[in-house]
C-alpha cells in the first residue's frame, strides 16, 4: 500500500510516499524559513499563505521524487491536528480534492502521534513504551500502549521546550530557527556559566510536569543575575547553560517516568529531539532502549505522517469530505 502523506501544521510544508509503512520512496520537506525570519518566528497567516504557494509544487516534486504517478497512490494522510488551523486547512483541503479526483480515501492524522510514530521508519517500536515529545508547539512524557494509545503522564505547564529555545534565541539575536542557532553556539560554550534555575513545581518530588517560564525570564532578562563569579559573559556560554538546564529539566522527570512505571524502552520525537545535548543524554541511559529518530524525522515532516496513515488505514480508520481541521485536541487516550 503506498501511503502519499501531506504536514502542513506550522510552518513546513511536506509531502512524502510510503509503501507499507515504512519504505520512504519520496519526500520533500520546504522549511518556509525565509519567509519567517524577519519576524524570527512563524507568523501564522504568513504560513498558510506559503502553503498556498508552495503544496502542489511540493505535491508535484515528491512525486518525481519518488518516480511515482498519482494513480499509484492508494491512500491520502493528512495531518488535520493539532497545528495551526489555517495551515492545517490548505494541506486537509488539498488532501480532499486530490482524494476526490483520484478517488481514494482519506485518513486524518493526529500530529501528535505522527512524531512520536517517527522511529518507526527505522526499527518496529515494541509497546507498550514511554513517550517523550518535544517539539515548539508540545512538551510531553507519555505512555503508549500501542500507536494509537497514548496517556499523557506529564506536560509543560507553560511553554514548551521549543518554543523556550526559540524566545530565547530571538530575545538574544542567536540567529533563526532558534533551536538549532542555541544547539550549534552551545557547542562553543562553557554550560556551567551560568547558574540558571530550574524551576521546581507545587509538588515537584513525584510530578512529570516541567515549567519553562521561569527558565526563559531568567535567560532572557535576568541573565546577568545569574553569571557565576569568575565566568565570562557571552552569547556561548549563555546558550550553553540555558541548554543544560532546558534539557536537564526533562531528563529529571524522564528518569522520575521511568521509576514510577518500571518502563525502559522509550520512543523520543519532536523538533528538539534533534538537539545535540538531548541526544547525548539519551544516549549515556545505558538502561534506557531508545528508539529516536534521525535529525531529518525529529522536525515537521511528512514521512511520519504517511508512514502512520499506514497503520490508520490497515485498521480502516478514513473519514469524509467533511472531516474538520483541529489546532487542539482534548484527550489523547485511545485517540486516533
Ligand atoms: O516538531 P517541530 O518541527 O514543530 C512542531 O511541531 O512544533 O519542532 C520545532 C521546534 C522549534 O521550537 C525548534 O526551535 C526546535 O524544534 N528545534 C530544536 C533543535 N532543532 C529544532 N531545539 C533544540 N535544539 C535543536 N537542535
Ligand atoms: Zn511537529
Amino acid at each position: 500500500m503506498t501511503v502519499l502523506g501531506i504536514e502542513s501544521s506550522c510552518d513546513e510544508c511536506a509531502v512524502a510516499l510510503v509503501r507499507d509503512g515504512t519504505d520512504l520512496l519520496g519526500e520533500v520537506v520546504h522549511a518556509q524559513i525565509h519567509a519567517h525570519e524577519r519576524y524570527q518566528g512563524v507568523v501564522p497567516e504568513i504560513a498558510s499563505r506559503q502553503h498556498t504557494q508552495l503544496i502542489l509544487p511540493v505535491y508535484r516534486e515528491a512525486l518525481q521524487d519518488a518516480g511515482l504517478q498519482p494513480a499509484d497512490i492508494d491512500v491520502i494522510a493528512v495531518t488535520t491536528h493539532p497545528g495551526l488551523s489555517g495551515s492545517l486547512l490548505v494541506g486537509t483541503t488539498f488532501a480532499k480534492g486530490l482524494a476526490l479526483g483520484l478517488q481514494r480515501p482519506i485518513v486524518a492524522v493526529n500530529h501528535v502521534l505522527a512524531h512520536l510514530y517517527a522511529p518507526n521508519l527505522i526499527t518496529p517500536v515494541p509497546y507498550p513504551c514511554l513517550g517523550l515529545l518535544v517539539s515548539g508547539g508540545h512538551t510531553m512524557i507519555t505512555r503508549m500502549d500501542a500507536w494509537n494509545d497514548m496517556t499523557v503522564l506529564g506536560a509543560t505547564t507553560d511553554d514548551a521546550c521549543g518554543e523556550a529555545f526559540d524566545k530565547v534565541a530571538k530575545f538574544h539575536g542567536f540567529g533563526y530557527p532558534g533551536g538549532k542557532a542555541v544547539d550549534a553556539l552551545a557547542a562553543r560554550g562553557d554550560e556551567t556559566a551560568y547558574d540558571f534555575p530550574g524551576a521546581a513545581l507545587k509538588g515537584d518530588a513525584h510530578s512529570l510536569d516541567v515549567s519553562y517560564s521561569g527558565i526563559k525570564t531568567a535567560v532572557t532578562v535576568q541573565a546577568a543575575r545569574f553569571l557565576r563569579p569568575g565566568s565570562s559573559a557571552s552569547p556561548e556560554n549563555l546558550a550553553a547553560s540555558f541548554q543544560r538546564v532546558a534539557i536537564g529539566m526533562l531528563m529529571k522527570r524522564l528518569d522520575r517516568a521511568v521509576a514510577q512505571t518500571g518502563i525502559h524502552r522509550l520512543v523520543v520525537g519532536g523538533g528538539v529531539a534533534a538537539n545535540s545535548r538531548l541526544r547525548r543524554e539519551l544516549a549515556a541511559r545505558a538502561h534506557l532502549d531508545v528508539a529516536i529518530p534521525p535529525l531529518s524525522l525529529c522536525t515537521d515532516n511528512a514521512a511520519m505522517v504517511a508512514a502512520i496513515g499506514f497503520e490508520y488505514a490497515t485498521e480502516g480508520s478514513f473519514v469524509g469530505f467533511d472531516a474538520p481541521v483541529g489546532a487542539r485536541v482534548a484527550g489523547y487516550r485511545a485517540f486516533t
